[in-house]
């Protein structure tokens, strides 16, 4: 996978990329980041970027020609999706990440939160992504939450690809509770079922958790869920129990 981030802030992007499973992933040869400086486009010898808005207003405004020829600038070609980062694009998932990464290049562009010119942003990108209904200052701590998001499923990337099945989010549920040694903790010991060695058994713990956890906290996502009808027993039980 290659990345190419369109920002006015490239210098933002090292450290995340110098650490951990970035890192693993590009020492590896999974992925590559190519920073492009909007500044660079710009047309005059102050590096100007921005404008005030027409009609007034407070904050400042991106301007079309830059942004537009740094993005033009970077070819995208074949299985290559152009992003704009954005808190009014569609909101980031799991799902989304996986289609993401399908693609062989996804061109990343951070805006400034006032915005960009509305010319601008219909000529950039094909897809528009929001990272949550918060607002950051700018697009780069969302693209870098999109390359860490996408890298981590490339293939090669994580040593255990079994691991990824289990994770909050990739069967529609937050994840199970998690254990390690030593066994007993301030009081608290692990489980019984999960040192039993009886890996059916295992599962079905795992799986209960796991809805019950997502009832307690994220009960949307049951709805979007295809249950079965074991599933379904079990969280009319835990509702009947008022165990929310
Ligand atoms: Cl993608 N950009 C900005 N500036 N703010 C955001 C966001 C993106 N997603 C959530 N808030």
């Amino acid at each position: 996978m290659r990345f190419d981030v369109v920002t006015i802030f490239p210098g933002m992007f090292a450290s995340p990329l110098s650490d951990s499973i970035p890192k693993r992933a590009r020492d590896a040869g999974a992925m590559d980041v190519h920073m492009h400086d909007i500044r660079d486009h710009a047309h005059d010898k102050h590096r100007v970027v921005d404008d005030t808005p027409y009609g007034g207003g407070a904050g400042m405004v991106m301007k079309p020609e830059p942004i537009v020829e740094a993005v033009e600038a970077v070819p995208c070609k074949g299985r290559c999706l152009r992003v704009f980062l954005t808190p009014q694009g569609e909101p980031f998932t799991q799902k989304i990440a996986r289609e993401l990464s399908g693609y062989d290049q996804l061109v990343l562009i951070c805006g400034r939160y006032e915005g960009v010119d509305e010319r601008a942003r219909k000529a950039i990108a094909e897809r528009e992504i929001s990272i949550g209904d918060y607002v950051l200052s700018g697009g780069e701590l969302a693209a870098m939450v999109v390359i860490d998001a996408v890298t981590r499923l490339l293939p090669g990337v994580l040593g255990n690809e079994v691991s990824l099945d289990d994770e909050s989010f990739e069967q529609g549920l937050l994840e199970y509770p998690q254990f390690t040694r030593p066994d007993a903790f301030r009081g608290e010991t692990v489980p019984e079922v999960l040192k039993s060695g009886n890996h059916k058994e295992i599962d079905l713990w795992r799986r209960q958790k796991a809805l019950e956890r997502t009832f307690q906290r994220r009960p949307e996502l049951l709805e979007a869920m295809d249950l079965n009808d074991e599933d379904r027993r079990f969280l009319a039980q835990l509702e009947m129990s008022g165990k929310s």
